[in-house]
């Protein structure tokens, strides 16, 4: 794969590897290539951990029977993409309550006037005006403490493979460790985003102009990991891709753009090994084979996927195993940041 994630800043080992995905909506190609084929091949490298962000998924509206099934769907999805339970610690947020404790302590620095920058809490705040929460304008607090509960101690960076959309939040976490540190002597170190360069934003297929999102509006832009082959290729066929024939990656036609990303990343080949193999063929062509590609890719990991829901015993055992060493390890950096404060 050509689309290595890039750390901001160029530091030794990182003392882990740390994201985190919400469940809510359905997983899709974005989060497949922004984020967790990098998580898949990072986890042979780093100690890794990777949680389902339940805590971050109520500040939004969702029906609790659902937000059950989805944290489970989402854990079997990152099972089935490759996450290996034997070389990552997968585990789900609420199950670790130093998230929340950790989370407190840091809203207790955090300026209100940077949250309320933040751009995606002011998109949310605006598409869910009657459901306005704190929950939501604290969130990126609970992510900074996702992250900073796993630098160890003494503190190392936590390396954070992420999309193109959390700079923002990975600044602010990067901000609080320094202000923490500042006030309370050194218990954290930065964090370091890790953004790939091709990949960290996948658009819509239908509005190029918009990334694909697991809460987007219009099904028709995005492509789920759990699509079947003929909803991917119905979908791909009415993929905007602007005027002209000619099968080049020219970002001022976004929709084409995107196509042509999107098959660079599945496919491992160059740009121009892409370009020459589309010379004098056309749109159709470029759609009907990263049709076909996007299945190929897609069908193992389905298969696998249904494997792993129909042992709910394995998956249960999982995320018990991963919550165990989630709160064994996080235990270590809370003790010393409430000890820092005073706490305890
Ligand atoms: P979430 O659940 O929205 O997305 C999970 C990951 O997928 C990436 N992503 C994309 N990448 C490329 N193109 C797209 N269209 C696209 N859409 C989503 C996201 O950037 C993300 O890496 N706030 C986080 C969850 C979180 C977290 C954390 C992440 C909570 N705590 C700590 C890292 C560290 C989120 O909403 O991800």
């Amino acid at each position: 794969m050509d689309a290595e994630p890039r750390a901001s800043s160029s530091v030794g080992a990182p003392a882990r590897v740390f994201s985190g995905i919400m469940p809510t909506g359905t997983l899709h190609l974005g989060n497949y290539l922004g984020a967790i084929v990098h998580w898949v091949r990072l986890q042979q490298v780093h100690p890794s951990l990777f949680s389902v962000v339940d805590l971050h998924a109520i500040t939004t509206p969702i029906d609790p029977s659902l937000l059950r099934e989805k944290i489970r769907e989402v854990a079997a999805l990152l099972l089935a993409c490759g996450i290996d339970p034997d070389l990552a610690t997968v585990f789900v947020q609420s199950d670790v309550p130093a998230h929340a404790e950790l989370c407190w302590i840091l809203n207790c620095l955090a300026p209100v006037g940077r949250l309320e920058r933040m751009v995606q809490f002011k998109e949310k705040a605006g598409q869910q005006r009657e459901n306005e929460n704190v929950g939501l304008f604290d969130y990126p607090v609970l992510q900074a403490a996702d992250i900073l509960l796993y630098c160890g101690q003494p503190p190392r960076p936590v390396l954070v493979p992420v999309g193109a959309d959390q700079r923002q939040h990975l600044e602010l976490a990067r901000d609080l460790a320094r202000r923490f540190d500042l006030r309370f002597g050194p218990v954290f170190a930065e964090p370091i985003a890790a953004v790939a360069e091709t990949g960290a934003r996948i658009m819509g297929l239908e509005n190029p102009l918009k990334k694909m999102s697991k809460s987007g509006s219009n099904p028709g832009d995005v492509i789920a990991l759990l699509d079947p082959p003929d909803a991917v290729r119905r979908k791909i066929k009415r993929a905007v891709t602007g005027p002209g024939r000619e099968v080049r990656f020219d970002q001022s036609q976004p929709g084409l753009f995107n196509l042509l990303t999107i098959y660079q990343l599945l496919s491992g080949q160059s740009r121009a090994e892409i370009e020459s193999h589309f010379a004098g063929k056309g749109y159709a062509a470029l759609k009907s084979e990263l049709a076909e590609l996007i299945g190929a890719v897609l069908t193992p990991i389905q298969d696998r996927y249904h494997d792993v829901r129909s042992n709910p015993d394995y998956l249960a055992e999982v995320l018990t195993d991963g919550a165990e060493r989630a709160r064994r390890e996080s235990s270590v950096v809370l003790e010393a940041a409430k000890r820092a404060v005073g706490l305890g």
